[in-house]
């Protein structure tokens, strides 16, 4: 077994949102669910490793001028210390900032620097013990910060849209899986596949996308029950305005109706009424994904030492 910094327990709760397609509900996905999480009273931390940085805009701190653009999860990354990051963008939620410092870092990582595989892992077990769940975002068409990600998760979730372009971007990702899973990170398994931006009605579709994708991932069951539909709107309203789903549907929920404006003088602003279908797609996504967690947990990840025994850690 080669010699790693950190133990493989103290990532269990991590997950990795990877998608080598772009536009396919990582980083709104990983924003909401975290949200909601942190909601209803877990302790959660974002690790946004996108150089877009648009967890920063689905959480509202890009416009309120909190971000970093990276430097400081970039810097814990390339040392290897402790990750410090951005506390209570929400309560109990906090978010180690992505942005174009991590640009910088992959180029590094591709010329064999900047820590290595490994050097999120090193650094993420720093402080993962004091979070029940970490989510980490992960850019699309970046192999190096992939790998990183995928190094330090315990699970990973694979969020695809219904076309066939997302399915090959799957099937990138599910190598990529295989990759790291044989080189440094053996604990590391598939907890399902998201379908992202669904049409509602589409039953049909879903059933035999969910078929397809189950077999090229010789798991019928891997596809999660719970989709997110598509609702543009929404999505649009949300990330202008630095909200997440529940939240819009809060403010959808008690803005003055039309026939109520004359009578308050507000000025309405019109909000996409579609959020709280939404936002309860997101609230059953949220619930089954915490089940799978729980039923696999049982799992000894010592069991699993052996996979690596005699190998070296790539860096
Ligand atoms: N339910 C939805 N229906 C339709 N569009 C949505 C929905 N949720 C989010 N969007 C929009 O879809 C786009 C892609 O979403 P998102 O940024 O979450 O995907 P991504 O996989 O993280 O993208 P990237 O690969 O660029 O990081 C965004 O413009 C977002 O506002
Ligand atoms: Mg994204």
């Amino acid at each position: 077994m080669p010699e790693l910094k950190w133990s493989p327990e103290q990532l269990i709760r991590c997950l990795a949102f990877v998608n080598g397609k772009g536009g396919v509900g990582k980083t709104s996905l990983v924003a909401n669910l975290a949200g909601l999480y942190a909601g209803g009273g877990y302790k959660v931390l974002i690790v946004d490793l996108d150089p877009q940085g648009n967890v920063g805009n689905d959480l509202g701190y890009i416009g309120a001028g909190r971000s970093d653009d990276g430097k400081a999860l970039v810097s814990a990354i390339s040392t290897g210390h402790a990750i410090i990051p951005l506390t209570n963008v929400r309560p109990n939620l906090d978010v180690a900032c992505g942005g174009e410092q991590l640009d910088e870092l992959s180029d590094a990582l591709e010329a064999g620097h900047g820590g290595g595989v490994t050097a999120l892992a090193a650094a993420l077990a720093q402080v993962a013990e004091s979070y029940d769940l970490v989510l980490i975002d992960c850019p699309p068409g970046n192999k190096p910060l992939q790998r990183l990600g995928l190094a330090a998760a315990r699970w990973l979730v694979i969020p695809t849209k219904s076309d066939d372009g997302s399915r090959l971007g799957l099937a990138k990702v599910a190598r990529l899986f295989t990759e790291i899973r044989e080189e440094v990170n053996p604990w590391i398994e598939l907890l399902g596949v998201v379908l992202f931006g669904v049409g509602s009605t589409a039953t049909r579709v879903q059933n035999s996308v969910r078929a397809d994708l189950g077999q090229d991932l010789d798991n019928p069951g891997i596809v999660f029950i719970s989709t997110i539909r598509h609702a543009e709107a929404a999505a649009y309203d949300a990330r202008k305005r630095g909200q997440l789903m529940h939240e819009l549907e809060r403010d959808v929920a008690t803005a003055p109706k039309w026939h109520e404006r004359f009578k308050t003088g507000r000025k309405a602003e019109t909000l996409a009424a579609s959020a709280g279908t939404v936002a309860g797609d997101y609230q059953r996504l949220a619930e089954e994904l915490i089940d799978r967690i729980v039923a696999a947990e049982t799992v000894d990840l010592n069991d699993r030492v052996d996979v690596l025994e005699g190998q070296e850690v790539q860096a």
